[in-house]
């Protein structure tokens, strides 16, 4: 079928616009009518270091939209449901039998490499290769093609635009928080990074009640959202953020998430940490650096890596739809809307700092 998409072909260059012939859905897919997706800020580093070999590719892990179409193995889902997309999980590996899909040993076939695991291209442009299949989805089009594991029912009461980034950056935020640091009352929590994912996990930290949630964020407005959410904010470009935050908690908070992944902010984060506190690092692709194990060491420190928020899409996306309902995860505060044909401004509005989550919109009738 023709379908509109926004080809990412290089780093530099803007998006193209284009109209693509995608696949009829086979047996295992579900073809998804997007009406939203939202913009994580792993779209904005994929497009900037996506190999040349498997390119152009159509990005974007943050759909949300209605069934237009089922395989006939497809059972969970059905034509006409409003649904979220995720990553694409195996379900049957170790660690997704164990409940931790987002380790799944199959997750960089099922998500990362431009086709479908069996190396078929989902869509063409002009006859040729286009590769897509980005998290099970490719989202940055008017349709996609996607899997009972990555697809998410969530009901026609949520606002699809506002559900979209439930996807990714809202889950890895808030599955942080809920699913592994899960931070008691009593506890102390600082979120370096007041972005999508950050603000979720400032969210999430506030609606279960954690005693001092603080947030690091260079961007006034994003400190000013996050105040708004619930947390004490610290400029780091005013002074010396571990001083201030042992001001604030004594002898350092139990909790810290790492969402800027640069290095001397996780040795900030470190820093900060009482003894025994854990760090959960989220950013992507931080570089090596000078770590500092002897705090690690000499605090009895953890520090642990944290993919999707741990979450099994199908289980915890429900459970945040209906935290939202209940008015304790306001994410339409994080979101702007933009025209799906806009989506190089939105993406320069995320890399500047002006728009925390842009979501983008198709227009029914141009797609
Ligand atoms: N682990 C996962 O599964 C997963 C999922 C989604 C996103 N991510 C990654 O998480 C990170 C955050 O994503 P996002 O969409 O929230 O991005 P974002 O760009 O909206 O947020 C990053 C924030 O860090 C802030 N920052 C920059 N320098 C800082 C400093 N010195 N101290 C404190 N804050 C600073 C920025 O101002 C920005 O607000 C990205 O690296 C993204 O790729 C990981
Ligand atoms: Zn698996
Ligand atoms: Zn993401």
């Amino acid at each position: 079928m023709r379908i509109r998409a926004a080809i990412s072909v290089s780093a530099e260059a803007p998006f193209e616009i284009a109209e693509v012939e995608l696949d009829e859905p086979r047996r295992d897919e579900v073809l998804v009518e997007l009406r939203a997706a939202g913009v994580c800020h792993s779209d904005l580093t994929m497009k900037a270091v996506w190999p040349e070999a498997i390119s152009p590719i159509v990005l974007g892990h943050e759909g949300a939209g209605v069934v237009a179409a089922v395989g006939d193995e497809v059972t969970g889902v059905r034509t006409g449901d409003h649904v979220v997309l995720s990553y694409r999980s195996c379900g049957s590996c170790p660690e997704c039998a164990g409940g931790h899909r987002p380790y799944c040993r199959d997750f960089r076939t099922l998500n990362g490499i431009g086709t479908r695991p069996d190396g078929s291209p989902t869509m063409r442009r002009n006859g040729s290769r286009l590769y897509g299949s980005f998290f099970g989805q490719s989202s940055f089009a008017s349709h996609a093609l996607a899997y009972e594991s990555n697809v998410v029912v969530v009901g026609d009461e949520i606002d699809l635009a506002v559900a979209a980034p439930l996807g990714c950056g809202v889950q890895t935020g808030a599955g942080t928080v809920l699913n592994v640091l899960a931070p008691p009352p009593e506890s102390s929590l600082v979120v370096f990074g007041a972005g999508g994912v950050g603000l979720s996990a400032v969210m999430a930290a506030f609606a279960s009640g954690v005693g001092m949630i603080v947030a690091v964020d260079p961007v006034a407005s994003r400190r000013q959202l996050a105040a708004e959410l619930g947390a004490t904010t610290i400029d780091p470009g005013a002074g010396d953020v571990v001083d201030v935050i042992r001001g604030l908690t004594g002898i350092g908070v139990t909790h810290a998430i790492d969402t800027t992944a640069k290095g001397a902010v996780i040795n900030q984060a470190i820093e900060a940490l009482a003894p025994l506190g854990t760090l959960a690092l989220v950013g992507l692709r931080p570089p090596d650096f000078a770590m500092n194990v002897q705090s690690v060491m000499s605090g009895g420190k953890t520090i642990r890596g944290v993919i999707e928020g741990d979450a099994a899409p199908r289980e915890f996306i429900p459970r945040l739809v209906e935290l939202h309902g209940q008015g304790r995860l306001p994410v339409e505060k994080l979101i702007r809307r933009y025209d799906f044909v806009d989506i190089d401004g939105a993406f320069a509005d995320a890399a500047s700092g002006k728009t925390v989550k842009p979501v983008l919109e198709f227009d029914l009738n141009s797609c």
